[in-house]
């Protein structure tokens, strides 16, 4: 009985089959139990030399479950940490990173050029009041250079900025001369929407005042700008041009020389000039001068990087996207 209990118990494959062989042997009614009920009917030195046999069976099968149930138990554990264990040596998976985009690159590098030269950064807001959109800015009401600029209007008669103009009234009601600042934002435009114009587009602003600043300091600080972007070789030209906020008005452009073709070409970027008395009235300054010049951020990532159409820019289409990732 000794050799067969053993053998089943070695070879009990899991605690439930290990506990049904405890019962047929050890349980109230298992063979080792019912042996030791049987000691009544034996002469006293049979039984006592029997009991001790049975005892010792007893306790050898106790000891065998109690090291198979053990054993079970320790291949229980070792499976589980098989099944759970990492294999830090596969490749891992790559998260899929995301970038910023080309518009974002040009306005953090322009931000950075002008902060390099003591500019200020503000922003204001994009739907904007008449007064700080035209009136304070000297397009009176029915004045025709508002043509211009058509825009989206709301029922309660705000428009959406059509430039970041509106901010030089703003920060000027608010600080005092002398400053220099730059404005990054949105604008709006009711436009035909085409390759070169978009309804919905960027400006950067620059406001610079003080006592005696001249338009040889807005010349300087517009090729310093063109410098920082596109290296020494770069000129710079502005050509006579009327906006009602600035006198005497031009318009600006960039020596620029593509260095994928080789090709050199203007870039004419925006409008520019001394601000106009009627500004300088409006915000209660005096005694002072100043230069102001805005362009659109688009042109100066839409034609550096050979992008054909101004479309792509809003279109999130991932093939043109990743092509300008940290391009800037
Ligand atoms: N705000 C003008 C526009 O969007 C551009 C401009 C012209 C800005 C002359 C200026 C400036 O600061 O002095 O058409």
């Amino acid at each position: 009985m000794l050799e067969q209990a053993l053998r089943e118990i070695e070879a009990a494959p899991d605690p439930q089959q290990l506990q049904d062989i405890r019962v047929r042997y050890l349980g109230k009614r298992g063979m080792v139990t019912q042996e030791l009920k049987r000691l009544g009917a034996l002469r006293p030195d049979e039984r006592r030399e029997a009991g001790q046999r049975i005892n010792r069976l007893k306790s050898v099968l106790e000891e065998a479950i109690h090291e198979r149930r053990e054993a079970l138990e320790r291949e229980a554990v070792r499976r589980q940490l098989e099944s759970e264990s990492v294999d830090v040596t596969l490749p891992g998976a790559r998260l899929k990173q995301g970038g910023l985009h080309l518009m974002t690159l040009v306005t953090h590098r322009l931000i950075e050029i002008f902060v390099s030269l003591g500019y200020e950064v503000a922003v204001g807001p994009e739907l904007e009041t008449d007064y700080y959109n035209f009136t304070a800015l000297n397009f009176p009401q029915e004045h025709p250079a508002r043509d211009t600029q058509d825009t989206f209007f709301t029922t309660d008669g705000r428009v959406m900025r059509t430039h970041t103009s509106p901010m030089q009234v703003r920060y000027m009601e608010s600080h005092r001369p002398p400053f220099r600042l730059i404005v990054p934002g949105r604008a709006y435009r009711n436009e035909a929407v085409d390759v070169t114009h978009e309804a919905q587009f960027h400006q950067l602003e620059a406001l610079v005042v003080g006592e005696r600043i001249t338009m040889a300091d807005l010349k300087g600080a517009i090729t310093e700008m063109a410098t920082a972007l596109f290296g020494r070789d770069t000129r710079t030209r502005l050509q006579p041009a009327y906006f009602p906020f600035v006198e005497p008005g031009a318009e600006f452009a960039i020596w620029w020389t593509n260095p994928r073709t080789g090709e050199q070409q203007w870039l004419e970027l925006g409008g520019c000039g001394m601000v106009h008395p009627n500004v300088f009235r409006a915000v209660g300054y005096e005694g002072v001068t100043g230069f102001a010049f805005g362009f659109g951020i688009e042109r100066l990532a839409l034609i550096p990087f050979g992008i054909p159409d101004i479309r792509h820019f809003y279109q999130s289409d991932l093939r043109v996207l990743n092509q300008f990732r940290g391009a800037v």
